[in-house]
């Protein structure tokens, strides 16, 4: 008996168990069937109805801080510059007088138009507002999340490469580019900036510096260094204006500090942060210190170039260069870029109108 009813109760489960199983096939192939004409619906709703997925593939960008005067007498050759960088990797804020508008009217680059920053201030040149400029600067180009590196440039600064290049070599490392070097020479350090500022953090440097934007932030948040540089930092006035001024006791003991000559340098340097930096300027000056006659002038005003002296030799020249020479600190520094020996300059100024015309025309300026 156990035997007989065995089998069949065997054979009856095993043919549950084939039921199961083919039920179990049909309602996955059911499922699958639904699940595809499910997501072809979508694939078919959305491309019909909605815009494509925005894939996230803006790169990051340098920002163009531009200070100038009024108009930008060199925006020509920012334009063709910038017309070779078709992936938007970067962004351009200008801080000209009060109430200047960058439009149709007063710049012939769309890339300009309206991007003159709304609470600029007035600058007096060699003066704290120069610093309170740049912070505008800093405070509007930081709102952007993919502005990476914040360089200024003034309004008679070229390019000397196109934007590829420039984009790598300054992206390619993560440091600010800020020339700066132990200031020693006497006069230009206020004893009354002490403790605050220590004169063993006390540098000079050129205000044509790259940030990376940990150091912008730095800059816009500083509300110990700024103070001080107000109350304590002043150029000594020139002959010509001391009709305007007292006439100073002893000119020779006059203080003689140029605010933004020297704010970002030892800023960095109070924050003990110059490990994170490249110790050299990317824009390049020439300081006439041998021309003038008038001794109290000397080494005051960076060369201006004009048609005649802007020739295609001086830009190979500049470009040329590939060491930078510190007195003060008998330091030699060596330029390097992703590792190799490179190019110092990357910018240069003091430019013409007429001499960057006359640039653009022998072809030695490459830019796009
Ligand atoms: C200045 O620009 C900012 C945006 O960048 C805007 O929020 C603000 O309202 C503007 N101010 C004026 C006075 O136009
Ligand atoms: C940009 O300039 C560099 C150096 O002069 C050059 O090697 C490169 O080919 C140029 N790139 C473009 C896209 O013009
Ligand atoms: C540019 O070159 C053309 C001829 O090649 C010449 O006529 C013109 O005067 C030049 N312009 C400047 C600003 O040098």
């Amino acid at each position: 008996m156990k035997r007989r009813s065995f089998l069949p109760q065997h054979r009856s489960g095993r043919w549950r168990i084939k039921l199961l199983l083919m039920v179990l096939l049909l309602f996955s192939c059911f499922c699958l069937l639904l699940l595809n004409h499910y997501s072809f619906s979508r694939v078919f709703e959305h491309s019909a109805a909605e815009a494509p997925p925005v894939v996230d593939t803006q790169k990051p960008k340098i920002a163009f801080l531009f200070i100038a005067r009024n108009r930008l007498p060199l925006e020509f050759v920012w334009d063709a510059f910038f017309q070779a960088e078709k992936e938007g990797k970067f962004s351009i804020f200008v801080h000209s007088r009060p109430g200047f508008i960058l439009n149709e009217a007063t710049t012939r680059s769309a890339y300009f138009y309206n991007r003159q920053v709304n609470n600029s201030i007035q600058v007096e040149w060699g003066e704290a507002s120069m610093i309170e400029a740049e912070r505008i600067l800093l405070r509007n180009a930081i709102k952007d999340s993919f502005n990476e590196r914040f360089l200024f440039l003034s309004d008679s600064c070229i390019p000397l490469y196109n934007f590829s290049y420039i984009y790598k070599y300054i992206m390619s490392t993560t440091t600010s580019f800020i020339d700066s070097f132990a200031d020693t020479k006497e006069g230009r350090y206020n004893p009354r900036m002490n403790p605050v500022i220590p004169v063993y953090n006390w540098r000079k440097g050129s205000q044509w510096v790259v940030l990376t934007r940990k150091h912008a932030q730095v800059m816009i948040n500083d509300d110990a260094v700024l103070p001080e540089f107000e109350k304590h930092c002043r150029r000594k006035s020139l002959p010509e204006f001391w009709r305007d001024h007292p006439f100073p006791a002893d000119p020779s003991k006059e203080h003689n500090c140029i605010p933004d000559e020297h704010y970002v340098q030892t800023l960095i340097a109070q924050k003990g942060l110059e490990g994170e930096i490249t110790r050299r300027a990317l824009t390049h000056t020439l300081w006439d210190l041998s021309s003038s006659k008038d001794r109290q002038r000397r080494g005051w005003h960076p060369v201006t170039y004009k048609l005649s002296d802007a020739t295609p030799k001086l830009i190979n020249d500049i470009k040329g260069i590939d060491n930078i020479y510190y007195e003060t600190e008998y330091r030699r520094e060596w330029c390097r870029s992703q590792g190799m020996p490179s190019k110092c300059f990357l910018f240069a100024r003091k430019f013409t109108r007429a001499a960057v015309m006359g640039l653009l025309n022998s072809s030695v300026l490459i830019i796009n």
